[in-house]
């Protein structure tokens, strides 16, 4: 049987450690990338070159290169991640993020059809917790209404009734895994636990003086991407198409969050004082190294993520708790240690993105 499998954001997170999964499983992968003014490849530039890896140029956005990558590669399976993943960014470009994150699904699915491979070649696509916004209930289950709370869930919400649409309509093996907040060394740096465990080696380090944050107090339920990316497979080897919960069932704040980097990164933490005002201070030297910027608040923020995966663990087998919260911070604390002394001997000239979001430059 032939096992090729296309992955849409292959740079991305999710893609990169998706790529990885596959080709051990014996897939050929093919990724479709986009052009870039930096042809940095970060996270995929180990699997360039390897023999069962492969990378188109395309675009979300362009259905004409989607009809032709998959006609070329004739996959089996596809794995559509590629989106403006970023929540606050989704309020500043809400109409590219519509396109690519909404009407980019649709896009995937068409250039399926107009291959003639719908009946042959099993979708994935990259759901999100983020449907539940405001949320009606906790914890959220494959029952729970949905009420999308940013123009990212929004669009995210559209692809996730396309998907069921085209299953139900064209009989297609389509599924969506609405996956929770999952992370790794690997995540972009804006993102809050990455900006945190960065932010907290630069600041052991000398490097920094304090990290801005937004609402602390957000809860979310956040996984190990690696342990994510088995879980994606796992749909769309299941033996009908369904949509899934992936999460650990477990919830934390971004205070817990930030209260265990600095731990993993030799500082200990104390808070004070409430709303803008909250402060991280630094127990041994007395100094504040974590602070509260409205910049970073959001004009509706998802505030309760709590997910239930006892589908997933039925019906897939997976099991939600393989890395825990403490080893998800360590791991990425250690890496990002490392990382900001490696970076500092071999006096990278990269672009400070760490500098821009202390200045609140970059959200
Ligand atoms: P990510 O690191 O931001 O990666 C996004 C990927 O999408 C990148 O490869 C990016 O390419 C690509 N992309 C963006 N716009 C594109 C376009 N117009 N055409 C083609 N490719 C495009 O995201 P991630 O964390 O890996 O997440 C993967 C997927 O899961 C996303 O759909 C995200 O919304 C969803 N999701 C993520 C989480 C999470 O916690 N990580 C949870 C639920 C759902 P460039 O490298 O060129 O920018
Ligand atoms: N990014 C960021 N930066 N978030 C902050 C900050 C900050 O300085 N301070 C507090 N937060 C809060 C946000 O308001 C939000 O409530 C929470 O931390 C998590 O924010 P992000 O890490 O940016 O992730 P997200 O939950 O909005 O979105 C991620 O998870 C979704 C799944 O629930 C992304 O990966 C989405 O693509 C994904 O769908």
């Amino acid at each position: 049987m032939r096992k090729v499998a296309l992955i849409t954001g292959v740079t991305g997170q999710d893609g990169s450690y998706l790529s990885e999964f596959l080709i051990s499983k014996g897939y050929d992968v093919h990724g479709i990338i986009r052009r870039s003014s930096v042809d940095y490849r970060e996270r995929i530039a180990h699997l360039e070159g390897h023999p069962q890896f492969h990378l188109h140029y395309g675009d979300l956005g362009d259905s004409m290169s989607l009809v032709k990558v998959i006609g070329l590669v004739r996959p089996t399976e596809i794995y559509n991640l590629a989106a403006q993943s970023h929540v606050q960014v989704s309020f500043d470009s809400p109409e590219f993020t519509a396109d690519v994150d909404a009407t980019g699904v649709l896009r995937v699915l068409e250039a399926v059809r107009a291959c003639g491979l719908e009946k042959e070649c099993r979708i994935y696509q990259a759901s999100t917790s983020e449907l539940y916004g405001k949320v009606e209930e906790v914890p959220q289950n494959e029952l729970t209404p949905f009420h999308p709370y940013s123009p990212y869930a929004v669009a995210k919400l559209y692809g996730f009734w396309i998907v069921k649409e085209y299953r139900e309509a064209y009989n297609m093996f389509c599924c969506s895994g609405i996956l929770f907040n999952h992370e790794s060394e690997r995540r972009g740096e804006t993102f809050v636990t990455r900006k945190i465990t960065l932010a907290a080696a630069r600041i052991a380090q000398g490097k920094q003086d304090c990290l801005y944050l937004g609402n602390l107090s957000s809860l979310r339920d956040w996984g190990y991407a690696k342990d994510y990316v088995e879980c994606m497979w796992l749909i769309l080897q299941h033996d009908k198409p369904e949509d899934f919960v992936i999460a650990t069932g477990v919830q934390h704040t971004v205070r817990d969050f930030a209260t265990l980097a600095f731990h993993y990164a030799g500082i200990e933490l104390r808070w004070e004082g409430e709303g803008e005002n909250e402060k991280g201070i630094d127990i041994k030297s007395g100094r504040t190294v974590v602070a509260v910027s409205p910049d970073f608040y959001r004009p509706t923020d998802v505030v309760n993520l709590w997910g239930d995966p006892s589908k997933a663990k039925k019906e897939l087998g997976w099991n939600p708790q393989r890395t825990s919260f403490d080893e998800i911070v360590r791991i990425m604390v250690q890496h990002d240690m490392q990382k900001v002394a490696a970076d500092h001997v071999a006096g990278v000239m990269r672009t400070n993105l760490a500098e821009y979001l202390e200045k609140g430059l970059v959200k």
